[in-house]
Parts: structure tokens; C-alpha cells; sequence
């Protein structure tokens, strides 16, 4: 998993943090408990806020949690103006014979979007995790071909209905890669080398003109060795796609954060941001969820340094014009990989979405707002 594979350094070290390690945050000190009472005005929900700013804002949506709970499912429809599948469209969940493609359960999340005024949007077609055991008999010889079809296949059953496809997600591993150009170790690299990803972005701009197709990746944030070296790595990425014209329109930023980091740096983030517009190309927010590891128990504290870190970090992106979307992965605390990857050394449940789990907002609800009310409004052509 991204962030325990490449965030697992952090992560240790942040459970740490509130026995006061050096370099990292300790909201436990008075000097660093934001203030804020991160007041809202107005009635608004994120998706109207948003919507008002030229942005859209969603979240990912699993079919277990959308479908067995008619009350979380209306909180999400009335919260959300896109909807991206957590798991439904993996290769794993997917493909599970290379003969059987089961729609089953993503269809039910289209047709949830469909009907509830939603964007819906695609994740991912080609990722070195979440991958059936029978890909790994593919052969060299077959894997284009095999590659190609899924695409094919998976897009254009989606054609016309789709916002966006993570068409690639996680090719680079940053400073944990042995190459030199950072990618990550998957099957698609092992088979194909780094063709694999050119031929993920000709397949969907084949199947599907109309969807935007976007280079989703993690560890974009910080002003750490790891992040920095994987945003050179993924700009050097894009630049090598959009020269040999390879038609990747979006880069996603995941944005998997954690309010005991302190090494943010806004500048560095902002400019990282630039780059990629002047590439030509749009941003996405795809995974935005800040983690409560490491920050001390006090549940009203450790609200307010989620919602500091939702807030600081959103307030740099959305000055960005480039940035069109906000997705936060997921809505509700009841529904967080955070709960299983990277759990609570004290046990406690984790607090990291703009919804409790009894679907009540909390202050990470009023960041996330509050950034949206200040966001510089997009011109209607970007
Ligand atoms: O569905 C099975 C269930 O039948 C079984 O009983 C249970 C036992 O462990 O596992 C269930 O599957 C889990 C699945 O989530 C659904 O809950 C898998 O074990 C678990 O590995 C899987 O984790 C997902 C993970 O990606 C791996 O695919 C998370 O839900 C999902 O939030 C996470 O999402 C990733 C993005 O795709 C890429 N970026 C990072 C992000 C967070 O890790």
C-alpha cells in the first residue's frame, strides 16, 4: 500500500512525534494547537461550495459502504459532485479469471452517480498493486496485448459516462526506485519497461476521446528527501509523455497527508504546481485524507491539527488555476483505509475525513470549506 510502503518511514516516525522527536510536530504543545475555530458561513454543502469556485469536489465511493448503508449513500450524494471508485475498477477486483471481466459492482457505482447528478470517475487501469495472480503467467510477448485490451475493454464500457480515468497510477517510487528515472517496481515495468505507460495512455485515448486522462500519484506534498525526489521524478515523467506526445491531460496529486508532518513547504509545493500547469496540463486532488497517527489522544486537538493540515495545504493548491478538482478519499471516518493502514498506537479510532462516523461534520468539514469559500473562482475555460 502507497502509504505504508512509502510513507512507512513517516509514519514511524510520527508515532513518535507526541515523545517530542526532533523535526516532526508535536500538538500537544500549546505554541503549535492551531487557534482557529475554523469558522463557516453559510448553509452550503462542499460540493455547492466548490461548484461556486468553478471546482468540483467528491470522494471515493466503495460499493460495499455505498450500497449496504442508504444513509451514508444519501450523506455522499448530497456532499459530493463526483463520485471515484476506491477498489470496483482494480484489476484485482475486476479481471478476476483473464477471460471475466465483472462490471458487476462498478456498474452500481456509475449508476449511483448516474442517477444522483454525480461525475463519476475511474481508478486506475494499470498500477503495480491490486493485481490478479494470473498476471503475473502473462508472458513478455503477450503483455501489450493483454495490457491493451483491458484498457480498451474497461473504457470503452465506460465511454461517454466518465469524467476521468487514473489511466496509470504509482509509476514512481522516488527515492525507494534502484533506476534512475525513480519508476516503481511493477508487472507492467517488468513486462514492458517503461513503454507500459505510453501504452496505458494510447488504449484510453483510443477507447474514450472525451475522458480526461490523468497520471495519478502519491508523496507529491512534502519537503522531505522522498517527496522531493518523487515530484522531480514525476515531472521529468510528464515532460517525456507530453514530448513524444503521449496524451496525458491531468496530473493527480493524492494527497495523502498526515497532520504530525510539519516539513510542508508551501513555496516548494506552489512552484511543483506551476511546473505542471505550464505543461499544459490540469490538476486533480484525487485522494486528499489527512492521518491522525502520531498526534496525541484529545480528540478536540487532534481535530483542529487535521483541519489545520486540510486547510494550509488546500489554501496553496487552489491558488493554482490548473487545480479543477478535490477529491477526498472517501467522506466518512465509519469508511477509511486509514483505519486498517495506518491505525492508532493507542487504539483509538482514527479522525481523518470531513464526516464523523455517525456522518456528523467536524472541523475538517469546515477546512475543507472554508478553502473552497476562499478559492480564487477558475475562468469558465480552464
Ligand atoms: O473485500 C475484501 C474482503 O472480502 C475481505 O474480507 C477483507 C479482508 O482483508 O479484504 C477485503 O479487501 C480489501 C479491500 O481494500 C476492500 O476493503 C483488501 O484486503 C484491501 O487490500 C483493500 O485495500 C484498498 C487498497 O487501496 C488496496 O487496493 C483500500 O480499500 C483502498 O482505499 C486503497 O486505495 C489506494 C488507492 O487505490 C491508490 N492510492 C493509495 C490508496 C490508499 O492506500
Amino acid at each position: 500500500m502507497t502509504l505504508s510502503r512509502r510513507r512507512t518511514l513517516q509514519l514511524g516516525l510520527g508515532a513518535f512525534a507526541s515523545a517530542g522527536c526532533a523535526g516532526m510536530h508535536n500538538p500537544g504543545e500549546a505554541s503549535n494547537d492551531p487557534p482557529q475555530n475554523f469558522s463557516v458561513s453559510g448553509q452550503m454543502q462542499l460540493k455547492q461550495r466548490a461548484a461556486a469556485k468553478g471546482l468540483i469536489y467528491g470522494a471515493a465511493g466503495s460499493y460495499p459502504s455505498l450500497s449496504q448503508n442508504p444513509e451514508y449513500a444519501k450523506l455522499f450524494a448530497q456532499a459530493c459532485g463526483i463520485l471515484v471508485t476506491e477498489n470496483e475498477l482494480k484489476w484485482l477486483a475486476l479481471r478476476p479469471e483473464p477471460d471475466c471481466y465483472d462490471f458487476t459492482k462498478s456498474d452500481w457505482l456509475a449508476q449511483f452517480a448516474q442517477q444522483n447528478g454525480l461525475l463519476f470517475r475511474g481508478h486506475t487501469l494499470a498500477w503495480n498493486q491490486a493485481n490478479p495472480d494470473w498476471l503475473k503467467q502473462v508472458s513478455r510477448q503477450d503483455a501489450e496485448k493483454v495490457l491493451t485490451q483491458h484498457i480498451s475493454t474497461v473504457v470503452k464500457h465506460y465511454a461517454g459516462k466518465i469524467h476521468s480515468w487514473d489511466v496509470v497510477n504509482e509509476a514512481i517510487a522516488g527515492v525507494l526506485s534502484e533506476r534512475s528515472d525513480g519508476l516503481q517496481t511493477s508487472p507492467w515495468l517488468a513486462l514492458l519497461d517503461k513503454e507500459y505507460i505510453d501504452i496505458a495512455f494510447r488504449a484510453a485515448a483510443a477507447a474514450d476521446p472525451k475522458a480526461l486522462l490523468v497520471y495519478n500519484d502519491t508523496a507529491l506534498d512534502y519537503d522531505t528527501p522522498e517527496d522531493n525526489r518523487t515530484r522531480s521524478a514525476v515531472l521529468d515523467l510528464l515532460q517525456s509523455l507530453k514530448s513524444r506526445n503521449v496524451p496525458v491531460q491531468a496530473l493527480g496529486i493524492q494527497a495523502h497527508l498526515e497532520a504530525a508532518e510539519t516539513r510542508f513547504n508551501a513555496k516548494k509545493l506552489r512552484q511543483f504546481l506551476s511546473e505542471i500547469a505550464s505543461m499544459g496540463l490540469k490538476i486533480l486532488i484525487t485522494e486528499l485524507d489527512v492521518s491522525d497517527r502520531g498526534l496525541p489522544g484529545d480528540i478536540a486537538m487532534r481535530d483542529r491539527a487535521v483541519a489545520h493540515a486540510y486547510e494550509e495545504y488546500l489554501s496553496v493548491v487552489l491558488d493554482e488555476p490548473a487545480v479543477i478538482a478535490v477529491l477526498t478519499w472517501g467522506i466518512s471516518d465509519r469508511y477509511t483505509w486509514l483505519a486498517d493502514f495506518a491505525p492508532r498506537s493507542d487504539g483509538q479510532p482514527v479522525r481523518t475525513l470531513p464526516y464523523t462516523d455517525d456522518l456528523r461534520p467536524k472541523l475538517a468539514w469546515n477546512a475543507i470549506a472554508r478553502a473552497f469559500d476562499g478559492a480564487p473562482k477558475r475562468s469558465a475555460s480552464i
